[in-house]
């Protein structure tokens, strides 16, 4: 039988959704930077990236985004909070930074990539804006489960939330002038010793249960 050596199953065992974080405890720059990494090599269709992850540091816009968030206290107590922020509407520019970005790493003209750009282009232009939104905020997904794989390798608590209001959260953060709409939050940090979640046990589907070998 093969050996496998990795600690990454069990860290996954080790993190959770932290309810109650540790206010008092804040990660270093170099771990921001990190998971900041994590989330920039994500793959996404087509390589287009179509988010942004708002890095809230500002105290005040935490306060004011926490009643958006069902009151929950992590948006505040965390070291950090990431809003990932889908892209809303397509145009061409999407697909012409890409081009240009991989044009300019392989050292050739953007003019080569033009039979891709224009299947691409004619890809997404197809799709009605419910659609596109659909497909954005998909994409955000990736990210987030790499951040918080890379998070408990690194003994990193974070809660993936959904819990919130998009209108109001876009409202704040001014996302809707910019094109972007909050899809999922990461808060980030380390976990209060009141946390009793933290010792419940996983509840999961057995494997047997998630898989169906055809
Ligand atoms: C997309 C997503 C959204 C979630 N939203 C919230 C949330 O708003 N608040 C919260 O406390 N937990 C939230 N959770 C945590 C889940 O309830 C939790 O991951 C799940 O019950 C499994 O437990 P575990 O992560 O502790 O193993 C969310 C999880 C995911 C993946």
């Amino acid at each position: 039988m093969k050996t496998i050596e990795m600690n990454t199953i069990e860290n996954l065992k080790w993190r959770y959704a932290t309810k109650k974080f540790d206010a008092s405890q804040k990660l270093a720059e170099e771990e921001i930077d990190i998971l900041k990494e994590a989330i920039q090599l994500s793959p996404s269709s087509y390589g287009l990236q179509l988010f942004k992850v708002m890095d809230v540091r500002d105290e005040l816009t935490r306060k004011a985004l926490q009643p958006a968030a069902w009151g929950q206290t992590q948006i505040v107590d965390a070291s950090n909070l990431f809003v990932f922020a889908a892209k809303t509407k397509f145009d061409d520019s999407d697909v012409d930074n890409y081009v240009h970005l991989k044009a300019s790493s392989n050292g050739m003209d953007p003019s080569s990539f033009k039979g891709y750009s224009d299947f691409v282009k004619g890809k997404l232009s197809g799709m009605s804006e419910e659609e596109y939104q659909n497909w954005t905020k998909r994409q955000v997904y990736i990210a987030l489960g790499n951040l918080m794989t890379v998070g408990a390798e690194l003994k990193i608590d974070i809660c993936p939330m959904e819990g919130f209001e998009a209108e109001k959260f876009d409202e704040i953060l001014g996302l809707k002038s910019k094109g972007y709409t909050s899809t999922v939050n990461a808060t980030i940090g380390y976990r209060s010793e009141e946390d009793s979640t933290a010792d419940s046990p996983k509840i999961r589907k057995s494997v047997e249960d998630l898989f169906e070998i055809l």
